[in-house]
């Protein structure tokens, strides 16, 4: 990994010693025509047992889940329960668990961090200003997700570019700085209805609240549902400025 510590465009490449790695440029331009289910397949047989897809049961993850099931089923798949999530998503989880005969790996905050901050600062201290809101991913979200992240190379996300202003400039294939790691985000072309045909068209599980009017769907005391012409994301964080509504999973 020495070598893309000084590089930031580059990955290691797999299988060919640790020492080689790829130009992200070039990896990304080999992958552009490709579809998610050839540049998974790709990536799921080249690090196999160092990647998993972090799930927050949104619809372009449960695409996503239904496409590495059906390549490997043996590929991880963790999502990160706040503690604060809404019935809707847990009751999808156990879903998911059904139709696709797998086990997704639930990973939790650290309990005497979530009494440190509730006890200073309140339990829905997000809603005091930026800060708190920050305090309260970083603890039920960011700590767990470093956790999670412990023996991958890759992590696989759901980003789309055009789900939001700060999403606009993400890849395909990324170096994830802050984490050390590849982030591979296979839907990154994909139009929020390309999204919905694969939903429909495969029967895939989603969240009923999608049903709802929550296009987005996070945290229950962070989310709201939209009215028409709102953003797709105008409902998570929603007393917050645009350009900064990411939680910080998404570093960039
Ligand atoms: S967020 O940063 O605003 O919360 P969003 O809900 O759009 O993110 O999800 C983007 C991607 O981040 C998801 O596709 C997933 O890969 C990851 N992610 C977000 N929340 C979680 C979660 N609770 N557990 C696991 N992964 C998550
Ligand atoms: Fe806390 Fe809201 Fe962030 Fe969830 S989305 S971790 S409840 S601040």
């Amino acid at each position: 990994m020495n070598n893309i510590q000084n590089n930031t465009n580059l990955v290691p490449l797999q299988g060919l010693g640790a020492d080689l790695c790829l130009d992200l440029g070039v990896l990304n331009s080999q992958f552009s025509s490709k579809s998610p289910e050839e540049v998974l397949t790709y990536f799921l047989k080249e690090y196999k047992g160092k990647i998993a897809l972090s799930s927050s049961l949104s619809i372009e993850d449960q695409v996503l889940t239904d496409i590495i099931v059906g390549i490997d089923k043996t590929t991880r798949i963790f999502t990160l329960d706040t503690g604060r999530l809404f019935p809707e998503t847990y009751s999808l989880i156990d879903k998911t668990n059904i139709r696709y005969d797998i086990k997704l790996d639930v990973q939790f905050p650290d309990y005497k961090e979530v009494e440190k901050l509730v006890k200073a600062e309140g339990i829905n201290l997000f809603y005091a200003g930026i800060e708190q809101r920050k305090a309260c991913c970083r603890v039920r979200k960011l700590e767990p997700l470093k956790r999670a992240f412990e023996g991958l190379e890759v992590w696989i996300c759901g980003l789309r570019k055009d789900q939001s202003v700060t999403r606009q400039a993400v890849q395909l294939v990324e170096w994830d700085e802050a984490n050390q790691l590849i982030k591979l985000n296979p839907l990154i072309n994909f139009t929020e209805e390309e999204v919905w045909d694969y939903i429909r068209k495969n029967s895939v599980p989603y969240n009923k609240l999608h049903d709802k009017g929550f296009p987005s769907i996070g945290c229950q005391p962070c989310t709201r549902a939209i009215e028409a012409g709102e953003d797709i994301r105008a409902g998570r964080w929603w007393w917050e400025n645009p350009d900064q509504k990411e939680c910080g999973l998404h570093k960039r």
